[in-house]
């Protein structure tokens, strides 16, 4: 399985949920099938499609997913079997579980599961390597594209505070920081501590590891921003237990169910605050997106940086059709059904420089960032937008994402 596959299993596992809680059981049957598809050895599929039965009180269907999920956690071979099954024991209903213990027994010959098991640890094992190592690639060309910006201009990572807005399910750009000395906080307003572990614990000690690893032979960053910085060593610092994933605080301090908006740090805390694919997401649907930048600017000490790659491109189909979302006024945006992960607040990056600007923050770069690929813009194009989209400029409209960074004042 590819990453690709891995994030579009995650988007239909997310929309089969919105379903199940508007009571759309048919779509959401076809949204988990969709994501299992995607990610055929990834067992927490199965187990969040049987808790939702569950809780739709389809009984024989949770039994169903509550076994699948087992038979894929026990084919793994890992202890997450033994921390799933104490969950599933948690959540299911007392005849769905015993169930569940039937239909486990008779599946498959002791010789075929042992088969089996080593093709799907292998299997599993590749994917989440990939995902993980995909993932810290993209969280070091975000450090590498701002980090120097910043260290030219006398920015020394070497205990700094640092807060990362948005660091999701597995934080690799809080790791980045870390390694570099600084000590860092992240906040996530839709993942906690147990829903980051959306993985499931299998997986992300997978994941993990294989970050951990790259990370101890330091050749994913510039030596000098490295060294005299002690190694980080994953035992110590990281716990991937069964419903959570824990970071030991002076490694991580990690914050979920925190909103930007409303940053639960005292003002002129932070040396840097940085964020990448997150700022497009705030505000949205209800709140101004304004209000978390004004947050940012409080949380910085004076003269502190604040460092952020937004995503400018409409998530539900980026590649073909980035600007689709431009179509609509803002009250039928709002009003529109799409998966929390796809929503955005629609700013572009005219709108951001100006918000970091009115908040009293110094601009040191905005630029387009187009990975070498700009959206295409014809007056037809704009000819289909919404009249609140027509009149921005050409920069504005063809950048698919955008670096502001700028400064408190001193
Ligand atoms: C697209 S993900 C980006 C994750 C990570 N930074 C990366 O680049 O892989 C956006 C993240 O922002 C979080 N998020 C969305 N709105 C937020 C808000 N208002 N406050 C804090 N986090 C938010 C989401 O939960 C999600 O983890």
């Amino acid at each position: 399985m590819n990453p690709g596959n891995m994030s579009q299993a995650f988007t239909a596992l997310q929309q089969a949920m919105d379903m199940i809680e508007r009571g759309e059981y048919a779509g959401a049957d076809a949204q988990f099938d969709r994501a299992e598809s995607l990610a055929p050895h990834f067992p927490g599929i199965n187990l969040m499609r049987a808790q939702a039965m569950n809780q739709a009180g389809r009984v024989l269907d949770a039994v169903r997913h509550f076994g699948a999920a087992a038979i894929k956690a026990q084919i793994m071979g890992f202890q997450a079997h033994q921390q799933l099954a104490a969950s599933l024991e948690k959540t299911a209903r007392d005849a769905a579980f015993q169930s569940y213990r039937d239909l486990l027994a008779p599946r498959y010959a002791p010789e075929e599961i042992e088969t089996r098991a080593r093709r799907f640890i292998e299997e599993y094992t590749r994917e989440f390597t990939t995902h993980a190592n995909t993932l810290l690639d993209t969280a070091a060309n975000w450090v590498l594209l701002h980090a120097p910006l910043l260290i030219e201009r006398g920015f020394d990572f070497r205990g700094a505070r640092v807060l990362e807005i948005g660091g999701s399910i597995v934080p690799a750009v809080c790791y980045l920081y870390a390694v570099m000395g600084a000590r860092v906080c992240a906040v996530d307003k839709f993942r906690t501590s147990e829903s980051i572990n959306i993985l499931g614990p299998a997986a992300q000690r997978i994941c993990h590891e294989t970050i951990f690893a790259r990370l101890a032979k330091r050749d994913l960053l510039p030596a000098e921003w490295l060294a005299g910085n002690p190694p980080l060593i994953m035992d110590e610092l990281v716990e991937c237990s069964n419903n959570s994933v824990a970071f030991d605080p002076r490694f991580l301090d990690f914050r979920g169910g925190v909103d930007a908006a409303n940053l639960p740090f005292d003002t002129g805390s932070f040396d840097l605050v940085s964020s990448v694919a997150t700022l497009e997401h705030v505000g949205d649907p209800d709140g101004d997106p304004a209000d978390t930048v004004r947050e940012i600017a409080r949380v910085l000490k004076p003269g502190g940086w604040s460092a952020h790659m937004i995503d400018l491109c409409d998530h539900r189909d980026p590649k073909n059709a980035p600007l689709e979302f431009l179509k609509y006024s803002d009250a039928q945006w709002r009003a529109m059904s799409v998966p929390q992960n796809q929503r955005a607040n629609r700013w572009r990056m005219s709108r951001w420089s100006e918000a970091f600007k009115n908040a009293g923050l110094e601009e040191v770069v905005a630029r387009p960032e187009t990975a070498g690929n700009s959206i295409p813009v014809t007056p037809e194009t704009v000819a289909q937008l919404h009249a609140d989209f027509k009149n921005l400029d050409f920069a504005d409209l063809s950048a698919p994402g955008c670096l502001i960074l700028s400064r408190k004042p001193l």
